[in-house]
């Protein structure tokens, strides 16, 4: 036995070198882009789309010969993406197949409270939850992830979330890029921590616990390093900063221009040009680059500041390319009459003690009574208070995220927003002492979070509950 154990080692060490060679080669070129499949509707019926998610546990080697337990909806790490159409009916049933309680909830779905998928919709292991409500809302990129109270951040760092599409006739009209995998690429970017080994790592620091846990690695649509062909054209990448608490901020090497033509809830009135975009956690943006000036073979890093988030390779041959459309969405102001009930709330706190307006989340506590078709202006801030500045603090930053609604930026610290907040938005930035109003109409019945998307902050407090009846 020991004999052949010693025979047997040597050509295992040679197997094993040439499996390290054979990586770093693989990981200087980088892993291609994965493109998360298009769930497949089980419903023969146009006007309705049902499909079946599973929350599972899986294994993903985000390096070679380095595997990580991991979690997936479907899968071994992340989801496949859900597409409906405005005025479909939607129904979704969702396994739990983990030894802990999870909730899905579609981020940026108009619906009714007791189909959100928060906290108040449990599913229990081994058991089954079922989703029902009509899209009627714009063409849009979405959400989904868990939303448990306390395991939302663990759960979504280890691999829970996915794209949820929504379609509508006014966009599938619209000369912009539309064909899904091709000009037409979801790209949810995660920023992960890694150990020497390989190993996917969470809350090892105080700051981890204090800010929300930020990595140094990049995962986009979980891959490291990734790398994507385009065509020669003009190309729609539908971003989502999907991570727990990393602040992001877009540009292409050498500041090149684009478009953003969406933003949280759907489509901007019109393009607006620009060279860097911001997305907080939870946040979307998507944004259309002309690729159709390049050499077959040029590379082009979409960056994360200075970081290299994903190395895009031009394609030979051209695709047609028409100018984007000059207008692209209506998007009526919600009427301002001066009359509506204002409401503030202030993000404060520190590590586990963050709350708003002073308190934690409480699920026994509904936080805010809102009138069913009330229209409101909510006003955000946010202060780190005492305990961050004693503590040396730093800068906390927070958003603002609210179930069941789209809102409309009214004004940024008392200026209108920048061009790319005029659209409808579900998730909103408000930095150190910024001062963000929004205006929203409550037209679904039920009860709904309300929260900073950071999600460590989240878990720990910073979240509270409306009812709109
Ligand atoms: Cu994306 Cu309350 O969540
Ligand atoms: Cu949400
Ligand atoms: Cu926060």
């Amino acid at each position: 036995m020991k004999r052949k154990g010693i025979w047997r080692s040597f050509p295992a060490a040679l197997a094993a070198s040439f499996l390290m060679l054979s990586a770093s080669i693989s990981a200087a070129q980088g892993n291609p882009l994965p493109i998360p499949p298009l769930l497949t509707n089980q419903s023969s019926d146009p006007a309705v789309a049902r499909f079946e998610l599973t929350v599972q546990k899986g294994e993903t080697e985000f390096f070679p010969g380095k595997p990580n337990i991991t979690l997936g909806y479907n899968g071994n790490l992340l989801g496949p993406t859900l597409r409906a159409k405005r005025g479909q009916r939607v129904e979704i049933t969702v396994h739990n197949s983990l030894r802990e309680y999870t909730t899905v909830h579609w981020h940026g779905m108009l619906l009714p409270g007791s189909e959100d998928g928060g906290p108040h919709q449990v599913v229990a292991p081994d058991s089954d939850w079922k989703a029902r409500f009509t899209v009627d809302q714009p063409a849009a990129t979405l959400w989904y992830h868990p939303h448990g109270i306390g395991n939302t951040a663990t759960q979504v760092y280890f691999g829970l979330a996915g794209f949820f599409i929504l379609d509508d006739e006014a966009s599938e009209k619209l000369d912009i890029p539309r064909e899904y995998g091709v000009d037409d690429i979801p790209l949810v970017v995660q920023d992960r921590r890694f150990s020497s080994a390989g190993v996917l790592l969470y809350n090892t620091t105080m700051r981890d616990i204090m800010y929300g846990m930020q990595g140094k690695t990049l995962l986009v649509n979980g891959a490291v390093n990734p790398y994507l062909m385009v065509p020669r054209a003009k190309v729609r990448l539908r971003l989502l900063n999907g991570s727990n608490a990393g602040f992001y901020d877009f540009s292409f090497e050498g500041n090149k221009k684009f478009h953003q033509i969406a933003s949280d809830g759907g489509l901007l009135i019109r393009p607006v040009e620009m060279n860097h975009l911001s997305l907080s956690p939870g946040e979307r943006g998507e944004i259309v680059m002309d690729f159709s000036g390049y050499g077959p073979g040029t590379v082009l890093y979409l960056r994360n500041g200075r970081l290299p988030a994903l190395k895009i390779i031009v394609g030979k041959g051209k695709k047609e390319s028409p100018p984007l459309p000059e207008v692209l969405a209506v998007v009526p102001p919600l009427p301002y009459t001066g009359t509506e009930t204002v409401r503030r709330f202030t993000l404060s706190g520190l590590g586990r003690m963050v709350g708003i307006n002073g308190r934690q989340m409480n699920l026994r506590r509904i936080n805010e009574q809102v009138r069913l078709n009330s229209t409101e202006i909510w006003e955000i801030t946010s202060r780190t208070g005492m305990m961050g500045m004693m503590g040396g603090g730093g800068n906390m930053l927070h958003n603002f995220h609210a179930h069941g609604i789209q809102f409309q930026v009214l004004a940024r610290n008392g200026s209108m927003p920048p061009e790319n907040e005029r659209g409808w938005k579900d998730t909103v930035q408000v930095r150190e002492g910024e001062v963000v109003q929004v205006i929203t109409r409550f037209q679904y019945p039920g009860d709904f979070m309300y929260h900073c998307h950071v999600l460590e902050h989240e878990d720990n407090g910073m979240m509270g509950q409306f009812r709109v009846e």
